[in-house]
């Protein structure tokens, strides 16, 4: 069995964070959520993964990877020249995956309870396809299945106007050779990509079996603002808490769910968990809330802080107001700025959004 992850595509419901971030390496609870996944896989026990990349994201992708070593797993990586579709994605990686059966992974998705079982259960079975269900609020937005009365699958639809049920693909399916005459049957959709829906439709309309497995724990889909600060709040709840013996806490209260890495200094402060704050931050004067995620080498001073994201080498300081369900990137400045007049001064990206109290 070997993975494949995809890691490419454009992150457009992340600008401007992802103009020059990749989404899959903004960091959920201080791990970047690519990471998860390649932790994910590795834990199943498959170690062979491929990483489809995007000429623009390609090369920090590889450079925050490296060949995997790190986490004890061989990565190859697969240049898409274009986001064509998920099932282009998979086309292209033929060479790698061979005639072998594969789990294919979406970069930017996050799953609760890992895929063990998952992995087992298709290795050893026969079934072509094992797919992921979830039942979601929101149908429409996903694709989605419509199952028969003994369970099977009849019927994949791409985001439905009218939803013939509430179960969602999650981004986790498991192929055998016979996707490659799925994938080169296929014609693009009418957005222009190869869907992967269609082709897992083909293989059902071709008599193959794909066994749809429904999850019953959390699934997020990291794909806008509010799905990443979600991510966060669910698996700093699952974190199991540390304090790095090399940090500093001086006068500070420090919740028992708290997380605090090497060479963080935290002063007259209250940090209150779920919450994690990285390596060489200083937090001081300040307020940290629950489910806020805090990346290394930030500064928070005399602010308060809750159920927000901070990327490394930011500063937050001194701010009139709680600053709360905020994702913050690298290198971001937040603060007051005590002049006359009383203005807001700004200088903002392409396609930033502020909101004020
Ligand atoms: P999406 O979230 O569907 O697409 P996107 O990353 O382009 O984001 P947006 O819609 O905000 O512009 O992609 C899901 C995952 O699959 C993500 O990790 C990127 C990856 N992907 C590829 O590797 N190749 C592709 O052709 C596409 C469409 C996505």
């Amino acid at each position: 069995m070997k993975g494949l992850i995809l890691s490419g595509g454009k992150g457009t419901r992340l600008y401007p964070l992802t103009y020059t971030l990749a989404k899959q390496l903004i960091p959920v609870a201080n791990k970047p959520v690519l990471v998860r996944v390649i932790e994910s896989i590795r834990d199943a026990g498959v170690g062979e993964i491929g990483v489809v990349i995007a000429p623009t994201t390609g090369q920090d992708i590889q450079n925050a990877l490296g060949d995997g070593s790190q986490w004890g797993v061989k990565l190859t990586y697969i240049m898409q020249p274009s986001p064509d579709g998920l099932a282009h994605a998979v086309k292209i990686s033929r060479d790698f995956l061979g005639d072998d059966r594969f789990v294919m992974f979406l970069g930017d998705n996050v799953i609760q309870g890992g895929i063990n079982r998952l992995i087992g259960d298709f290795a050893g079975s026969v079934w072509n396809s094992q797919i992921v269900l979830k039942e979601v609020e929101n149908p429409r937005s996903y694709g989605v299945a419509k199952l028969r009365p003994d369970g099977s699958i009849e019927r994949l639809i791409e985001k439905p106007k009218d939803p013939p049920s509430n179960l969602a693909l999650v981004g986790i399916y498991m192929f055998d050779s016979t996707i490659w005459e799925a994938v080169d049957a296929i014609k693009p959709s009418a957005r222009g990509e190869l869907e992967i829906t269609d082709a897992i439709q083909w293989l059902i309309d071709a008599g193959r079996t794909v066994y749809p497995h429904v999850h019953q724990g959390w699934w997020i889909d990291t794909g806008k603002p509010m799905d990443m600060l979600e991510a966060n709040s669910l698996v700093l709840e699952e974190l199991t808490p540390a304090i790095s013996p090399e940090a500093i806490i001086e006068n500070s209260q420090i919740d028992r769910r708290v997380t605090i890495e090497r060479g963080a200094r935290i002063i007259n402060s209250t940090v209150r968990g779920p919450a994690i704050i990285g390596e060489h931050t200083v937090i001081e004067n300040s307020y940290v809330g629950p489910f806020t995620s805090i990346y290394h080498h930030v500064t928070v001073r005399d602010c308060e802080i809750e159920r927000s994201i901070v990327l490394e080498h930011s500063t937050v300081q001194d701010l009139p107001v709680r600053l709360q369900d905020s994702l913050i990137g690298r290198h971001a400045v937040v603060c007051r700025n005590g002049e006359r007049p009383k203005a807001l001064k700004m200088n903002l990206g392409d396609h930033s959004t502020l909101w004020m109290a």
